[in-house]
């Protein structure tokens, strides 16, 4: 059993592998958080500390006992209302205006399997694989239920949390803020990591420590965003990739949100997860409930690796769904960089053709198809094929594509309008516009309206009438803007659109999943604007940064793999100079960087040298050799790209037996020092036959423990922006 109850502490403990997770009803109903650290047995009641409280409050049930304080006790879910003062969960509104709640609990239930959230993407697994844990809190004189859920899978040391509110009363309540997960640790010292950035260069990790007052990170976009990701991360100070406790949250949104760690007057620390607070107010008529979208929570007390680990297995094995969850992914040519706006249809079979005799498997024609676009000023909306600029039918480029021997995707922005289009003429009032208000452009697009039920099956049609015109087996789902104006017309309460539009997407991404199950839809947001656990549920892979410089992408792929794995990692070569940083990289290095994610070239291979198309079919043949190992295998972070002059990561088999270590160096200067950096994740006690791919370092057999002690030397011969990738493959002692 991973959930027990034990009647006598009133204490739900949920257990995986390696940790436990506490809670406690007390002796006035409030639900106390005990613990979330290594396994453990038994009660950890004996944590809680009863001090005279002084100036905090006390709920009123305590009487004159001043050691009872919910501003000072770890709490599962605390709320506005009960006297503590630091950052609630909830907040509720009453309709005359008075603030606050105090829910209590009243009761639990254990099930087998996960719980699935309507509407919304979670966490999913089979009955023999999972446990949920509901408890149930009342607010008996609002009439509120709270239903805390928690879904526990024991292999994989995650723990799931979601929160329902209903308003089983006669008042029409407004939620002001609801967080999914919170953790109080009543103790510690703690640093917080968090994965920031911007517009391509995303996901870069910020570590610093939690000193007293909120550190808050999130987003107020819309869209999960480029500058902070919904993954934070909280460790001891010490804490490394190797050793050391760390606990993670990862929230299942794809929308605006927050996360904070907070340090409070007694030194307590409070870590919690949300939807944004910012221009919500959810209305909650009697009879309605709000679900908070899932957070995905973990612990480790061997480093940061471990959570990476876990983290990745839940991805892939219980977020991502379709046919491409577990199989190859195909190798890519996108069209972008390599025509932009400017092709037709002639150039695209074309790049159709060279791309078949290269091996590759599929062409994604990208943005410029359609309407009058041929730049970014115009067409959003008008989904039908530009055939004067393609010469000929969609339908007719599909096969002429297939003919041509390579499979064919497609791109589309498809809640965006640009007031010059048709759509715009026909519904202006379908974009997000605050009436009287000139609303902000955001590269000369607007935003639809997809709270509202018939913008979102007008959507679908469009989607699938493109869908429906040939064999097409990817879709690029973009989303180029952030949200500024948020009013629609049709909403009864302007407070809900945000999260009614993160729903209406979901509903229409949900509906295309289950009529193209087989459909490879990669998610996309200006690059990775919009990179989080929610669009993975129905794109297996998001397109992870819009630079694709190998040397930046070091930087953006070390820290999108603190959270996600390298299957859902959209990673592709692209021509030098780079078209984003103007610089130059070896052709072998730009490869290497990106087989470490779903690999594809986004380049017209007619521009290359004959040396590098030949280097194309050798590439593609060593990303199929190893496919699988990258896709499953256990991922390392071996060097820090932004500290260390080596890049350096693994992928290694879980069973042990093989791995590839790439490096790369960004950096050359004058009689270099030694570098070596130590592989991890080898078998103990084994030896391996370790091939590097630089022509002049021989095979060798050489033993697990000294690779991972001492480490692999960096060859002396690689200059600045050279990778070398090592083979390793468990064998027999020579
Ligand atoms: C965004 C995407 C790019 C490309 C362009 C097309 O920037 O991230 O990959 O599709 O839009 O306009």
């Amino acid at each position: 059993m991973a959930i027990i109850y034990d009647n006598n502490t009133r204490t739900l403990t949920l257990h995986t592998e390696h940790s436990t997770y506490q809670m406690q009803a007390d002796k006035y109903d409030y639900l106390l958080h005990l613990y979330y650290g290594r396994r453990t047995e038994g009660c950890m009641e004996y944590l809680l500390d009863f001090a005279d409280r002084g100036m905090s409050g006390s709920p009123y049930d305590a009487g004159s006992d001043r050691t009872y304080s919910l501003d000072a006790l770890p709490q599962e879910f605390p709320v506005q209302g009960t006297g503590d003062f630091r950052s609630p969960m909830l907040v509720v509104r009453a309709s005359n205006g008075a603030f606050g709640c105090d829910p209590k609990y009243t009761g639990h239930e254990i099930v087998r399997g996960k719980y699935s959230l309507e509407g919304l993407p979670a966490v999913y697994a089979d009955d023999d694989e999972a446990e949920t844990l509901k408890v149930f809190l009342r607010d008996d004189r609002l009439g509120l239920d709270v239903t805390l859920l928690y879904g526990v899978l024991p292999s994989l040391d995650i723990i799931t949390r979601s929160v329902i509110v209903t308003n089983n009363g006669d008042d029409n309540l407004i939620v002001q803020r609801l967080g999914t997960a919170c953790i109080d640790f009543a103790g510690g010292d703690y640093d917080m990591i968090t994965f920031c950035g911007r517009h391509a260069m995303e996901r870069i990790p910020e570590r610093q420590y939690v000193s007293r007052g909120a550190h808050v990170i999130g987003s107020r976009r819309g869209a999960s965003s480029h500058q902070y990701n919904p993954f934070v991360i909280l460790t001891d100070r010490d804490t490394t990739e190797e050793a050391g406790r760390c606990w993670s949250m990862q929230f299942v949104y794809s929308g605006g949100f927050s996360a904070e760690a907070e340090r409070d007057q007694y030194g307590q620390t409070r870590l919690q997860m949300g939807l944004s607070g910012e221009k919500f107010a959810y209305p909650l008529h009697p009879g309605e409930s709000l679900t908070a979208p899932e957070v995905i929570m973990c612990y480790s007390n061997s480093g940061i690796e471990a959570l990476s680990h876990s983290h990745h297995k839940c991805l892939r094995d219980h977020v991502c769904r379709g046919k491409y969850k577990d199989s190859a992914r195909p190798v890519l040519i996108n069209s972008w960089e390599a025509s932009y706006f400017d092709f037709t249809g002639e150039s695209i079979i074309r790049l159709a053709s060279e791309a078949a005799e290269l091996g590759i498997d599929m062409l994604v024609l990208d943005d410029g198809w359609f309407g009058t676009r041929d730049d970014d000023l115009r067409g959003l909306g008008d989904w039908n094929a530009n055939e004067d600029k393609l010469g000929c039918s969609l339908a007719e480029l599909i096969a002429g594509v297939n003919k041509a021997g390579v499979r064919f995707g497609i791109w589309m922005e498809p809640e965006m309008v640009n007031e010059d289009s048709e759509l715009y003429q026909m519904h202006p009032d379908w974009a997000l516009a605050v009436p009287g208000k000139k609303p902000v452009r955001g590269r000369y697009q607007l935003v639809l309206d997809l709270s509202r039920k018939e913008v979102r099956d007008w959507m679908y049609e469009q989607i699938t009438s493109v869908l429906d015109q040939g064999n097409i087996e990817y879709l690029k789902w973009d989303y180029n803007r952030s949200i500024a104006d948020v009013y629609s017309q049709t909403a009864e309460f302007q407070g809900r659109v945000m999260h009614d539009y993160m729903l209406g997407l979901y509903d229409v991404l949900e509906r295309l999943f289950v009529r193209y199950p087989d459909l490879l839809i990669e998610g996309c947001s200006g690059g990775g604007g919009r990179f989080d656990a929610g669009m993975l549920y129905y794109t297996p892979q998001i397109w992870c940064s819009d630079n694709t410089d190998a040397i930046d992408r070091l930087l953006i792929q070390y820290g999108t793999s603190y959270g996600y794995p390298s299957c859902t990692v959209g990673a592709h070569v692209s021509a030098c100079p780079n078209h984003q940083t103007g610089r130059t990289v070896p052709f072998a290095t730009r490869a290497a960087v990106a087989m470490s994610g779903t690999f594809g070239y986004e380049l017209d291979p007619a521009r290359l040298t004959d040396e590098e198309r030949l280097s194309i079919r050798s590439q593609l043949e060593e990303f199929r050799k190893d496919e699988e190992l990258r896709r499953t295998g256990l991922y390392y972070r071996l060097t820090d790209p932004a500290k260390d002059i080596c890049a350096a990561w693994a992928h290694v088999a879980e069973d042990g037996s093989r791995a590839i270590v790439t490096a790369v160096l960004q950096n050359k200067h004058g009689n270099m020092t030694n570098m070596y950096f130590r592989i991890r994740g080898l078998k103990q006690g084994a030896f391996y036959k370790v091939s590097c791919s630089l022509a002049d370092e021989e095979d060798r057999v050489l033993p697990a423990d000294a690779l991972m002690e001492a480490g692999i030397r960096v060859p002396r011969v690689l200059n600045e922006y050279d990778c070398a990738v090592w083979h390793l493959e468990i064998c027999d002692r020579m």
